[in-house]
């Protein structure tokens, strides 16, 4: 097989077949095939775009260039949650307490933060000692424990990824569905749960701007775990603007630990809620998304939730005595209001500009290596939709350094539209596939 002829044959609009997909990959995995010829391939993909029967071969294919996980010997169903990305994105530090205090396993494999988006594992990382590495045997062992582990994703899942991905990154062929669709679900299927749940963000803070590519990206997704054999649907949640108020690590973790307790803002408590009575639901534990939900509120309301999220973090070696005195957290030393310039309504809070205005703080990475600060951030005082009046704080900008905080302020300033008509608040569940 010349790779000649396959990058020629993509470029004509043709199918690729199944055994020429795995050759590609397998090849490149194995660093038989060049950079270069990958790289001309994913541009004829990127313009010709892959048919359902090759994009399922590729992520087959992808899972397959590494390990797969046996989840088998957790009981009960195991469900995974993954989210496209997004700004102020804590669904995961809320959610997964929640129902493992009902009884549904949570196994989740978690990524760092990169570029205006933020990570699990970063966040949890706030508790010293949390260890975001553990072993398989680790893992599987405190699942069936407790129900709950998050670690960060094993170094052999899904390599042909880890390689095509950063080849992409630097070939401006990542935004393309079937790439993104193997991508995404060949670490899922190798991530071994029996159900996955995908929150697909729409919107200015992430990968896909309109509803109708994410729609495209949720149905793709979707079609992939079917053909799989997994249960799976796909949540399109808004971000447009930050979820919830907190940008920024500690301040994540302390406005999830609230949440637990409780005191959740509305539209974080919504996807959760939304996300979490899916999961249930596949679970098996109960069969109505509302009865679902209930089954939520009252682990929240009870205490069980957060009393499971403390069971979690001293499991894995961090110190829970943070969440029970969030005032433990290091704070940043200067919190600045940032203004309202007018009096109105509030139309935008641009997600990806708060994102990026939290990272040049410090609170992000642009690269792997990068370190991260936990206590910077932001945390907003007003969403879409609210009243304001001239000089009223829209956010406080949480910053160990003064330039640097000066930056945050202008680039919020930009990112944030206020008008003297009146706008509704953002609806956050926009579409469900299932
Ligand atoms: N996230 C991924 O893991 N892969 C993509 O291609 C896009 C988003």
């Amino acid at each position: 097989m010349r790779m000649y002829d396959l990058i020629e044959k993509k470029k004509l609009g043709e199918e690729l077949t199944t055994e020429e997909i795995y050759h590609i990959v397998n090849g490149y995995t194995r660093d038989e095939i060049p950079d270069y010829q990958i790289s001309a391939l994913l541009m004829a993909i990127y313009f010709k775009g892959m048919n359902v029967r090759e994009r399922y071969d590729l992520t087959m294919a992808m899972r397959d260039s590494g390990d797969i996980l046996d989840l088998s010997s957790i009981d009960g169903v195991k469900i995974d949650k993954h989210s496209t990305g997004g700004v102020g994105d804590k669904v995961t530090l809320v959610l997964g307490p929640i129902i493992a205090s009902i009884g549904v396993p949570v196994a989740k494999m978690s990524g760092r933060g990169l570029g205006h988006t933020g990570g699990t594992i970063d966040k949890l990382e706030a508790f010293p000692g949390f260890n975001g590495a553990l072993s398989e045997k680790a893992f599987i062992k405190q699942v069936n424990a407790i129900k709950i582990a998050v670690t960060g994703q094993s170094k052999n899942l899904a390599p042909a990824d880890k390689k095509l991905y950063a080849l992409r990154d630097v070939t401006a062929t990542v935004d393309e569905i079937s790439l993104i669709t193997g991508s995404i679900m060949s670490k899922k299927l190798a991530a071994g749960t029996d159900a996955i749940v995908l929150d697909v963000t729409v919107g200015d803070g992430a990968f896909m701007k309109t509803k109708e590519d994410a729609l495209n990206l949720a149905k793709s997704m979707v079609d992939i775990g079917k053909r799989a054999d997994k249960k799976i649907a796909a949540y399109l949640t808004n971000m447009d603007e930050p979820l919830g108020y907190a940008v920024g690590n500690n301040l994540e973790v302390i406005e999830a630990i609230n949440a637990l307790n409780g005191n959740g803002p509305k539209d974080l408590m919504e996807v959760v809620y939304a996300l979490g009575s899916q999961m249930i639901v596949f679970s098996g534990i109960e069969t109505d998304k509302a009865k679902a939900r209930k089954l939520m509120e009252e682990a929240v309301a009870s205490g069980k939730a957060f009393e499971k999220f403390v069971q979690f973090i001293e499991m894995q070696g961090g110190d829970a005595s943070y969440a029970k005195d969030i005032s433990k957290f290091e704070p940043a030393k200067y919190v600045i209001p940032v203004e309202a310039c007018c009096d109105g309504y509030v139309h935008a809070m641009k997600a990806e500009a708060f994102g990026l205005a939290s990272m040049s703080l410090g609170g992000g990475r642009e690269t792997f290596d990068d370190e991260i600060d936990m206590s910077v951030g932001i945390v907003l005082a007003k969403k879409v939709g609210d009243q304001v009046k001239k000089g009223e704080a829209l956010c406080y900008v949480h910053a160990n350094d003064e330039t640097k905080a000066k930056k945050a302020i202008e680039m919020i300033n930009e990112a944030t539209i206020i008008k003297a008509e009146k706008c509704d608040e953002n609806k956050l569940i926009i579409d469900v596939v299932e």
